[in-house]
């Protein structure tokens, strides 16, 4: 938005410019003087409000899979920034806009963006997706959580955390600054559980490993406490679930952002 503004401005500067140094000759002289100050007072305002112009606003990314695109997580954390105040200074962003369980939260003007892909692997995203993502749409935070899917097909721990890692060079490509969390992945009551326990195991010494100052990582605890009871399917939260996946990611966005709002 602020660069067509300067524009603007830069156009009116020199539209205004050109007609007073179009005035009589023997007045010329004399008028540059002061057009020279009044150009330099143009741009010293133009200047400081290219300043006041600069984007504050923090782009956010819930990445997943269905836990990510058919739940009301997302609303709910939504609230949390807006009742922190953040509303106006970030945005959730990615290539999906939807809100297929129309959820209802207390913001009703709630960012429906997010990149949350029903059905998709965690290695599927890494291997083919996720470098175009981050180029279309930039971000200064990812939260994810991913490998339910790639459990339920029968994929390795470790080759389900060689694209967590993948996933993190990416980020880390797009935006050598990239905060990221990675949640632990919420129970299944479909079939077993094992995998998912051991994704979960392997994600604290998996992040330690990769964290740095610049690209911090922490980990969302959404599995502790989740009682299967709070799944709709099997597979999905219900309320009382996206209540829970909120009050683990929501604090630890939170702090993010203030971070990055350099609050
Ligand atoms: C990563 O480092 C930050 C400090 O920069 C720390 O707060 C966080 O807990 C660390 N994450 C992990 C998984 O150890």
């Amino acid at each position: 938005m602020y660069p067509s503004r300067i524009l603007l401005s830069l156009t009116a500067i020199a539209a205004w410019a050109g007609t007073a140094l179009a005035g009589p000759i023997d007045v010329q002289v004399a008028e540059r003087q002061t057009q020279k100050l009044r150009i330099s007072e143009f741009i010293l305002a133009a200047r400081a409000s290219f300043v006041s112009l600069t984007p504050l606003t923090r782009s956010l990314v819930p990445l997943g899979d269905s836990i990510t695109e058919i739940t009301c997580w997302r609303a709910l954390v939504w609230d949390m920034l807006a009742d922190a105040k953040y509303a106006d200074q970030v945005q959730y962003v990615g290539s999906q806009n939807s809100n297929p369980q129309n959820c209802k939260p207390n913001t009703a003007n709630w960012d429906e963006h997010h990149e949350g892909h029903s059905g998709w692997l965690a290695i599927d995203i890494a291997n083919n997706y996720l470098t175009k993502w981050m180029q279309s749409t930039p971000a200064d935070i990812v939260m994810f959580m991913l490998g339910t899917n790639d459990v339920v097909r029968g994929h390795s721990t470790a080759d389900i955390m060689a694209a967590y890692t993948k996933m993190v060079n990416i980020m880390r490509t797009a935006n050598p600054k990239m905060k990221i969390i990675v949640d632990m992945v919420i129970p299944l009551s479909l079939g077993s559980n094992s995998g998912i326990t051991a994704i979960n195991n392997a994600i604290p010494d998996w992040a330690k490993k990769l964290n740095t100052t610049d690209s911090p990582i922490v980990i969302a605890d959404c599995n502790t406490g989740f009682p299967t009871s709070d799944l709709r399917d099997g597979v999905h939260p219900n309320l009382a679930g996206d209540k829970i996946i909120a009050s683990r990611i929501g604090p630890l966005l939170l702090n993010y952002v203030q971070e990055s709002l350099g609050k």
